[in-house]
């Protein structure tokens, strides 16, 4: 991989890099082809990182289907597929971790503690190995985008981190590898997590400014729905992940919350331009 990576620099060619855990679905190819269009050569990867997972979380579990996704990368028209092997990436003794201290701490970082030491960790590995001008990463993982946009600016990474959006099903759910574990009745529970964000978009388009009427009225909706346990519902800056009292600047409203065994995460950003307030799903 490095061989590659290296050949593509010396040719002046930019390489666009997608990192991914496998499983992939609709909003993984979006990134693809969001590299596609800028970049040549495109490296994907698939590697489910033992370090970015709790001890009572689903490494064991989570879905592994490389020949699957292999072939639709492939379909994509990607060019490499970097799949390393876990003893490849950790060699034995490895110990040496990146933290991006202050916005690893919140949100997810305080529910899963050490996941995002895990996750910059494996993602600063991959760009050293693939030294991509373009990183690409979804907004599904607001908080992550923002970690890794301050890694890389932290430590003068040469990549520029790209955010797509999120890609949804036809129902509003987010798309992501973890709703395969979703009976057919949680399925349907899950699309609470887009009406509780749906719902806030509504109340700002009315004129809504107040953050702690606006996270109420999330918590309201959520408990609508019986096999929804809520994790956190928060709305907070997106440059600091710090809770705000009115909406300012650009702001997301974010939430976590277990259907049945499976945590679920979603945010809706909310952007102030010209003093009118944009909201995305
Ligand atoms: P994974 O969950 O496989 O996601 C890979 C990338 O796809 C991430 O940037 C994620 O935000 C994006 N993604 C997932 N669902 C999406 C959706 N519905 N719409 C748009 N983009 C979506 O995130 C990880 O893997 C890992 O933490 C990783 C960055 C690879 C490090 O191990």
């Amino acid at each position: 991989m490095k061989q590659v990576a290296r050949q593509a620099r010396a040719e002046g060619r930019p390489t666009g890099f997608v990192p991914t855990m496998g499983a992939l679905h609709a909003g993984h190819l979006l990134l693809v082809r969001a590299a596609l269009a800028e970049c040549h050569p495109v490296i994907a990867s698939i590697f489910v990182n033992p370090t970015q997972f709790g001890p009572s979380e689903d490494f064991q579990k989570y879905p592994r289907t490389l020949e699957a996704d292999s072939r639709k990368l492939a379909d994509a028209g990607v060019d490499y597929l970097f799949a390393p092997d876990p003893a490849e990436i950790y060699p034995p003794g490895f110990s040496t971790w990146v933290n991006v201290e202050g916005l690893s701490e919140r949100l997810e970082g305080r529910a899963r503690r050490g996941h995002f030491r895990g996750v910059t960790t494996v993602v600063l590995k991959l760009l050293e190995i693939v030294q991509p001008a373009k990183a690409f990463f979804g907004r599904k993982d607001a908080q992550q985008a923002r970690i890794i946009r301050k890694m890389a600016r932290d430590l003068h990474l040469d990549s520029e981190i790209v955010v797509c959006p999120i890609v949804r099903e036809p129902d509003g759910l987010a798309m992501s590898s973890r709703n395969a574990y979703l009976s057919p009745e949680e399925r349907r529970a899950a699309t609470i997590l887009f009406r509780v964000l749906d719902g806030a978009r509504a109340s700002i388009a009315r004129g809504e400014r107040d953050a702690l009427r606006l996270t109420a009225a999330m918590r309201e909706t959520l408990r609508t729905e019986p096999l929804a346990e809520p994790e956190y519902v928060e709305l907070v800056d997106a440059e600091t992940l710090e809770p705000v009292t009115r909406l300012r600047g650009e702001c997301l409203a974010l939430l976590a919350v277990r259907i049945g065994g499976v945590r679920l995460i979603d945010n809706l950003l909310i952007e102030q331009r010209e003093g009118e307030f944009q909201t995305t799903l």
